[in-house]
């Protein structure tokens, strides 16, 4: 527990970190990738070119200065940063490391004196505490579960296919032959790859656009302009190869048996990959209520997964499948045309028990999700997952 004292410094502290913005994690990361060069296996550097993780860092820090009364406001956030932190194997020892980076930034940047900087090591280190000592809950749980481990496994690419012009999917199997963990629909893995040449392990997310049965997983990869572990996985990884994983996680999945409704699965791009996992587990258990499947993808060639979703729609009679071409040339029957207007299907939302899980580009779900508020959809029942540093939206 931290003293009034520590507590009252830290608040009276908060107006010049927002202030100064994100300049403050900015600069942080830079401090410590390079006095720390080994983290650039950790880090997505991307993420660090487009300032979205510092952004994410920056607000997870301001979030806590002004709930540090009461950690537990909180929660929610710690429990998705603690998923993405165990997936990517952080240990306890490098909390330190981050900690002698983020005063040393508050020291270099703000230079606010002895007084502030005794404080804010004292609030770092019980909120390093608590992602601990959550993390080791995750990684204990991973490792207890059948079929679980902790660090990264050996699958070997059993299938790889070309789902459509950007997207490809790879069907991984462990190498030990044992069976793996099952996971939640909405859940992901990550990878851990390298190249000659990058100087650096990279480590990406995927979600698992399958349904968990103990046995393999599947991935589906769109090839990003630019990218680094996409293309690379695309040109690179073939049939027979081995790839290392770490055990499946993430804070954004579904819960069928607390479903009581209708459910809408919303999706652009290869943002379907959570959402097909969902829509897969409710074929396979039966899932009683109406199903609203609604993607939006810029073209017929781009549209992957389209007979996967048409098979399970032959056997479900409760679900309506909606899909946009944003670029399509003419107009395909049966699709609609331009991006996702949820207007055009309004009627899907007007059961007040409706619960919406989606996932796409931030500009897209920021879009659907006034969307979704302007029909009346409870904030509540509305779920995302964002392929990158989280942000609200
Ligand atoms: C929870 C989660 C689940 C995910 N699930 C999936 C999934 O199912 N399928 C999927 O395909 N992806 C998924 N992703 C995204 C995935 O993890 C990767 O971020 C994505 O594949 C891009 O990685 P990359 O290494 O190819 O690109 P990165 O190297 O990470 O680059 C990303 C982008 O940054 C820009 N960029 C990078 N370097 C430069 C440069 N030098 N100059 C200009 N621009 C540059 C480019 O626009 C590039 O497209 C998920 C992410 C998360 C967090
Ligand atoms: C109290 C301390 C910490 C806080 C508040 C924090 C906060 C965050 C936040 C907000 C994210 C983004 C989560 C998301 O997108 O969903 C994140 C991701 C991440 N964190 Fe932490 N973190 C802390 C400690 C650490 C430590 C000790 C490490 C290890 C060096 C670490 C490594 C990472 C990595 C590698 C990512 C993914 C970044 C990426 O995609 O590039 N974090 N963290």
């Amino acid at each position: 527990m931290l003293d009034q004292k520590t507590i009252d410094v830290v608040k009276s502290t908060i107006p010049a970190i927002v202030q100064a913005g994100p300049e403050v994690t900015k600069h942080f990361y830079k401090r410590m990738l390079s006095s720390n060069p080994a983290l650039q296996n950790v880090f997505n550097m991307a993420h660090q070119r487009d300032n979205t993780q510092p952004k994410a860092l920056f607000d997870a820090v301001c979030a806590y200065a002004a709930n540090i009364e009461n950690p537990a406001q909180i929660q929610e956030a710690v429990e998705r940063i603690a998923q993405k932190h165990v997936s990517i194997g952080i240990t306890p020892e490098q909390y330190s490391i981050v900690g002698e980076n983020l005063l040393g930034t508050i020291d270099e940047l703000l230079a606010p004196g002895k007084e502030v900087l005794e404080a804010w090591a004292k609030a770092y280190g019980v909120l390093a505490d608590i992602f601990i000592n959550r993390e080791a809950e995750i990684y204990t749980a991973e490792t207890s579960q059948a079929g679980g481990w902790k660090g990264t496994r050996e699958f070997r690419v059993v299938k790889k296919t070309q789902e459509s012009s950007l997207i490809m999917s790879f069907v991984l199997e462990p190498v030990d032959g044992k069976p793996v963990l099952k996971f939640k629909p909405g859940q992901y893995i990550s990878i851990y790859v390298s190249d000659q040449g990058w100087g650096h392990r990279a480590i990406r997310q995927y979600s698992l656009p399958c349904v968990a049965d103990g046995k393999y997983y599947r991935i589906a990869v769109k090839q990003e302009d630019k990218g680094e572990v996409s293309p690379f996985l695309h040109a690179n990884i073939q049939e027979g190869d081995i790839v290392h994983l770490s055990a499946p996680a993430g804070d954004f999945f579904m819960d069928v048996a607390a479903l009581k409704g209708p459910v809408a699965l919303i999706s652009a791009g290869v943002g379907q990959t959570p959402v097909l996992s969902m829509l897969k587990t409710l074929h396979a258990q039966s899932y009683k209520h109406p199903i609203h499947w609604l993607h939006c993808v810029r073209s017929q060639e781009a549209h992957a997964f389209d007979a996967e979703v048409k098979e399970i729609s032959s056997q479900m009679p409760q679900l309506t499948t909606d899909i946009w071409y944003s670029r399509a040339e003419g107009h395909p029957q049966g699709i609609h045309s331009g991006r996702m207007d949820l207007d055009q299907v309004k009627a899907y939302f007007a059961n007040p028990d409706i619960v919406c899980f989606m996932c796409g580009p931030r500009e897209f779900m920021r879009t659907v999700k006034k969307q979704l508020l302007s029909l009346g959809v409870n904030p509540e029942h509305i779920h995302y997952e964002l392929f990158g540093s989280f942000e609200d939206i």
